[in-house]
């Protein structure tokens, strides 16, 4: 019998890869680029399973063009890039990876508090440039961390974790959560509080995001709500980028409404906003997030697992059809 076709959209960590090839005829694409939508439709014609980015629409347009296709992995935990509600409506199960990339996405927010806090690009860049005349005490004075708010937006595995690792900076910490829903682990391990959104933006000091982006997300952070933000605030980014207004984000950094920004998503990936680049209060990454050694290599094998099961007519370990 001839094993099935799976497609890789670009190359991942190769225990995924190797998994997969015990059982598939595993085809990766050999550019270290993501494809034109035109290849992707290409490549993908006669496969039974892709594994895909974030970077990739799947949609009906997708799934036409992959008449044989028996399920879709994404190599990622967000999943604003598929279409659930079609892949289910024309029975095809489509996966993603949480749960293996929670602590290194939530260390990266912390990375960009601290940047953010204490300028530590900014200091970097003097130091590089041959400038600093050496110690002076009114030199990048930044925003001290410890007593004060954090104010997580998405309390969910990421924000959770990440509101976790305050603990050693005893930090006040507020949530929100659009169900609604109270996280019992934030209030019972952290006293954490569940607030109106509007609350978290006027006490916090720093505020994370964290939540997925979804119609009602889609520009949460914006001009409205900058002006509610203290002026020594930070905002911190790791979730979607179009989460933020990212023009009104630069505007209120160049105005001081808030202090000082830590991105890692942007709101027209690879591009930054106009101004954003030229900006000292801004630190900015791109999209690494889940960049460690580990949790790409478990975002591979899980993604690789969910297609072995998807293949077999199984469903996929983190399914996200209902
Ligand atoms: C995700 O998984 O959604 C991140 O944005 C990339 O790892």
């Amino acid at each position: 019998m001839s094993k099935p076709k799976v497609f890789v959209t670009r190359r991942i960590p190769d225990a995924g890869i190797d998994l997969l090839a015990q059982t598939a005829e595993v085809t990766v694409n050999p550019e270290d680029r993501t494809l034109s939508r035109a290849e992707l439709l290409a490549a993908v014609a006669d496969c039974q399973g892709v594994i895909g980015l974030l970077t990739e629409r799947i949609d009906a347009e997708f799934f036409d063009a992959a008449p044989q296709l028996k399920g879709y992995a994404n190599y990622a935990v967000g999943y604003d890039n598929i279409d659930v509600a079609e892949a289910t409506r024309r029975a095809i199960p489509v996966s993603n990876t949480p749960g293996v990339l929670t602590d290194a996405t939530a260390e990266c927010a912390w990375a960009l508090l601290f940047a953010a806090a204490r300028r530590v690009v900014e200091a970097d860049r003097v130091m590089r440039s041959g400038d600093w005349q050496g110690w002076g005490p009114l030199q990048f004075l930044g925003q001290g961390v410890r007593g004060k708010t954090l104010g997580i937006v998405g309390a969910g595995r990421i924000g959770t974790a990440m509101a976790l690792m305050s603990r050693g900076f005893d930090m006040p910490v507020l949530y929100t959560s659009s169900s609604g829903r109270r996280n019992a682990v934030l209030e019972d391990r952290l006293d954490a509080r569940l607030v109106p959104f509007e609350t978290l933006l006027a006490e916090a000091d720093f505020i994370s995001i964290h939540a997925p982006l979804t119609p009602d997300t889609r520009h949460l952070f914006n001009a409205a709500a900058f002006a509610r933000m203290k002026p020594t605030a930070c905002l911190v980014n790791t979730s979607r980028g179009p989460v933020i207004k990212e023009d009104d984000l630069v505007q209120a950094l160049k105005d001081g409404v808030i202090a000082g920004a830590g991105l890692d998503v942007f709101e027209r990936e690879p591009a930054m906003a106009d101004g954003l680049a030229g900006l000292e209060n801004a630190v900015v990454l791109p999209h690494i997030g889940s960049a460690t050694i580990e949790s790409r290599t478990d975002m591979a094998t899980l993604a690789a697992r969910n297609m072995l099961a998807m293949l077999a007519g199984q469903r996929p370990e983190t399914c996200l059809n209902p």
